[in-house]
């Protein structure tokens, strides 16, 4: 057979570094030929003379593409998600037919997705968003895949995804069918809300202990490798000792410290919290993620606040330093499983308003191993979803509660330690409220039903009856007591 005649199962579209490394990915995997283009030919050039190994079929126009691909015709687009997603989509349905399969990868906002969908879908060409998480690496090297679209594309794609994802430790492939349209960006997004929770408590856990104990960076790097040998087994807790052993080559200095502290985010994170609010999710250890990095890039703000009064961390130093690390362990362990409860509660909330049959012990498995969220005790979040798919809350599971109730002596000292140094930990302690929040018998939100009904007449339920009322509070009426609404 010729180069020419050989056709792909499947093609990327993108080329970018997320693009080459899935491409070189898919084509390593057997039974794969891959088709790639790119907008402009120097890339996709660049990517088939550094990689003849892949045997690339390249294109250079979108009717080359197609002509490329083997019915149905498969493409993953992989270009920054936007309107450049729409300009891929519109130039791949002029040269596809029905039956055949448009794949977005990118990091699709999942309300597009199920626009997009909706469109597609009168052309006959399946139109599935899908999540990629686990970043450069995790693309050439096995990233957890979280594609949504209808069960018909899913057979075309599932095995072809399935080449190419991570394994976990039993050797499963890291991709699921996790829902019709948008289902696999939604979960995409909140893995990201997650991730950024996660990111966030991670470095309130660094700050503390630097600033508490006065270890250097390289020293805390050395902590957290030993935690990483227990139940805080992560990704992120590994790549964090990483970067805290890293020194800058130009100054000496440990690279953190020559790093500006303006966190940047390119807008899942605030999605998940969005979309949250919007669902009346309290997803509130997410949501102080994504601020505590809004907060942190308003240098001029910062610059103008720093000399109002508070304690000074330098004059606060904890009695028992090694008793202090191992309280931020169990503080962050607490936290950690918070942010991921309230993940799922979003996941739930989303499946329940969208129509999603999303199975969450499948995505907890799926989130095993390949993605930056990749952690230990995500296979306890499949057990106690397999022992009770319709867990309440995650928290509420046997195995989380005892790790909360273990851990929260340890949770509550370092919130008020934290609060007396003036040591800004708002993971740790929304955390820690939303916790008791839950777990209160009785909540204060009797009295905002009692203002709400006071300036608005909104009215209120009773412990004691059914029925909806409205007290008339005014003057000398305010003795009445209640009577059934008239809303
Ligand atoms: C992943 C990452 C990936 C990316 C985020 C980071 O799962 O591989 O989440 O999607 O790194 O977009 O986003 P921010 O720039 O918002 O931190």
């Amino acid at each position: 057979m010729t180069e020419q005649s050989q056709k792909a199962n499947i093609g990327v579209v993108g080329l970018a570094v997320m693009g080459s490394n899935l491409a070189r990915n898919l084509a390593s995997r057997e039974g794969n030929t891959v088709a790639v283009f790119n907008r402009t030919w120097e890339r996709t050039e660049a990517l088939i003379t550094e990689h003849p190994e892949a045997g690339f079929i390249p294109a250079k126009s979108y009717e080359e593409f197609a002509a490329s691909l083997s019915t149905p015709r498969t493409a993953i687009i992989m270009v920054q998600a936007g309107r450049g997603t729409d300009a891929v989509i519109d130039e791949l349905t002029k040269v596809f037919e029905p039956g055949d399969i448009i794949v977005d990868g990118g990091n699709a906002n999942f309300h597009d997705t199920i626009r997009r969908e909706q469109a597609i879908r009168e052309t006959g060409i399946h139109f599935v968003g899908t999540g990629i998480s686990g970043g450069e690496e995790g693309a050439l090297n096995g990233p957890s895949i979280m594609p949504g679209g209808s069960d018909e594309a899913y057979e075309t794609l599932g095995p072809i995804l399935e080449s190419i994802a991570a394994r976990a430790d039993d050797g499963a492939p890291c991709v699921t069918h996790v829902g019709t349209d948008g289902a696999g960006h939604f979960v995409k997004m909140v893995h990201n809300g997650i991730e950024y929770a996660d990111m966030q408590l991670i470095a309130e856990a660094y700050d503390l202990i630097r600033r508490g104990t006065g270890k250097t960076p390289a020293e805390i790097a050395d902590v957290f490798d030993e935690w990483n040998k227990g139940d805080l087994e992560s990704y992120l807790i590994e790549i964090t000792a990483q970067v805290l052993r890293q020194t800058d080559a130009s100054t000496g200095q440990p690279l953190v410290d020559v790093i500006l502290d303006q966190a940047g985010a390119k807008g899942t994170g605030a999605w998940t919290v969005q979309n949250a609010l919007d669902l009346g999710v309290p997803v509130s250890g997410i949501a102080e993620a994504v601020f505590a990095r809004s907060l942190s890039s308003k240098p001029e703000q910062r610059q103008a606040a720093s000399d109002l009064p508070g304690p000074d961390s330098e004059d606060w130093k904890p009695s028992d330093p090694d008793a202090f690390i191992e309280d931020v362990r169990q503080a962050l362990y607490a936290s950690k499983i918070i942010a991921y409860s309230q993940g799922f509660d979003e996941i739930i909330a989303g499946a329940r308003q969208f129509g999603w049959d999303i199975k969450k012990g499948e995505i907890a498995k799926i989130w095993r191993a390949g993605c930056i969220i990749r952690a230990r005790f995500l296979s306890r979040i499949t057990e106690a979803y397999e022992q009770d798919p319709d867990l309440v809350a995650l928290v509420l599971a046997p195995y989380f509660r005892d790790a909360v109730a273990g851990a929260q002596g340890a949770w509550r000292r370092i919130v008020v330690s934290a609060a007396e140094a003036g040591i800004p930990s708002p993971a740790f302690s929304s955390s820690l409220a939303y916790y008791d929040g839950l777990r209160a018998k009785r909540l204060p939100a009797s009295l905002v039903q009692a203002q709400r009904d006071f300036f608005g007449a909104h009215t209120y339920k009773r412990v004691d009856k059914e029925g909806t009322f409205h007290t008339l509070w005014s003057g000398d009426r305010s003795e009445i007591e209640t009577e059934p609404s008239w809303h």
